[in-house]
């Protein structure tokens, strides 16, 4: 069969991402600019920041790419561009970008959910296997997904409130770390022990997360013990809430795996970099014979190369979208 190449376009937040990937599995090139500095200025994505800078910056990402790739846009077989869920005004951005490569070039356009993304981020160099579970743990996401095939999903459970990379940005914050608070947390938790008592969450049998009371609990503490003029081990806390947040997935997958007999797992989204994470899902894994897919870290957070593998079943099954495609904010996968 002859080689696909897609040549993928990401701008659903802060970073302006286009990649080319052939066969759904071979990042051929890559480049991510990301405005995650200019944002942590601010706490956190300022959305008319981001849309203004995409526009700026995605023509170069572009040429970067192809001189990466030694390929035109001529070379490539479609265009794929993510159109949901996230931030309007960039994803419109890479969207009418998307639009005018397929116009101008003649390639068929391909839109592309960004959660599945996320997903097919372990197609990248690895396999999904069906049937799998798939934990996609993002800024925007906390959800427990089974797959029983390409594009076949079913929604197990989800957060009830905020996601898990919003707890931890949060969390960050409150305790006096810059933004994107994640990475911080986990660097800040590596010096510190899990000493602080926080609540579980009430287990109740479902599959879904809930994040708010955790983060509460933390704020409530880190206000109470300042009004007391007490200091805070802030890497114990940062421990303690990573220990706490990583409980509540385990509680879930756990219940999963043990329902579903599913032997194969998936991990997907920017929570998804962090490594205690990474080695309590495998521990959990292999007590139930499962094997686990991981993204390799710069296929975690968000790039091109995932929307690229995400779009190549869609290009074989010639699912392609037209000149009318819009941005829609919220997901619309399960
Ligand atoms: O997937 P992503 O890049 O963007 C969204 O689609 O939301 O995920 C970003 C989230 C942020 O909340 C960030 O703090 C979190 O992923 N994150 C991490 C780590 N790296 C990124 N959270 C915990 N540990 C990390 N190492
Ligand atoms: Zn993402």
């Amino acid at each position: 069969m002859k080689d696909v190449y897609i040549l993928s376009v990401e701008t659903s937040c802060d970073e302006t991402s286009i990649a080319i990937v052939k066969n759904g599995c071979e990042v051929v090139a890559l480049t991510i600019l990301t405005q995650m500095d200019t944002h942590a200025e601010f706490g956190g994505v300022v959305p008319e920041i981001a849309s203004r800078m995409h526009t700026e910056n995605i023509t170069m990402v572009l040429e970067e790419t192809l001189n990466k790739a030694h390929m035109g846009v001529e070379d490539v077989d479609a265009i794929a561009v993510t159109y949901s869920p996230g931030l309007l005004g960039s994803l419109l951005v890479g969207i009418e970008f998307a639009k005018v490569l397929s116009y101008v070039y003649h390639k068929p356009l391909i839109k592309v959910n960004h959660l599945i993304g996320h997903i097919y981020a372990n197609k990248i160099d690895n396999k999904l296997k069906f049937p799998t579970l798939a934990l996609v743990i993002s800024g925007g996401h906390t959800e427990l997904i089974k797959m029983t095939g390409d594009y076949k999903f079913e929604l197990l459970g989800e957060t009830q409130d905020d996601a898990i990379g919003e707890a931890f940005d949060k969390v960050a914050r409150v305790i006096g770390l810059k933004y994107p608070g994640g990475p911080n947390i986990e660097k800040l938790a590596r010096e510190g022990q899990n000493s602080y008592k926080l609540p579980l969450v009430a287990n109740d049998g479902s599959y879904n997360f809930s994040y708010s009371g955790l983060k509460s609990a933390v704020i409530n503490l880190v206000n109470n013990e300042r009004q007391k003029g007490n200091e805070i081990n802030k890497a114990d806390l940062a421990c303690s809430f990573q220990t706490a947040a990583v409980d509540e997935l385990k509680r879930k997958l756990e219940l999963a795996l043990k329902k579903t007999n599913i032997k194969n797992v998936v991990i997907a989204g920017g929570v998804s970099a962090n490594k205690y994470l990474r080695g309590e899902i495998y521990t959990l894994c292999q007590k139930y014979d499962a094997e686990l897919n991981l993204p390799e870290f710069i296929y975690c957070t968000d790039n091109a190369a995932m929307i690229g593998a995400a779009a190549y079943p869609l290009y074989l099954k010639k699912d392609f979208a037209d000149l009318e495609l819009n941005a829609l904010s919220t997901s619309d996968i399960v």
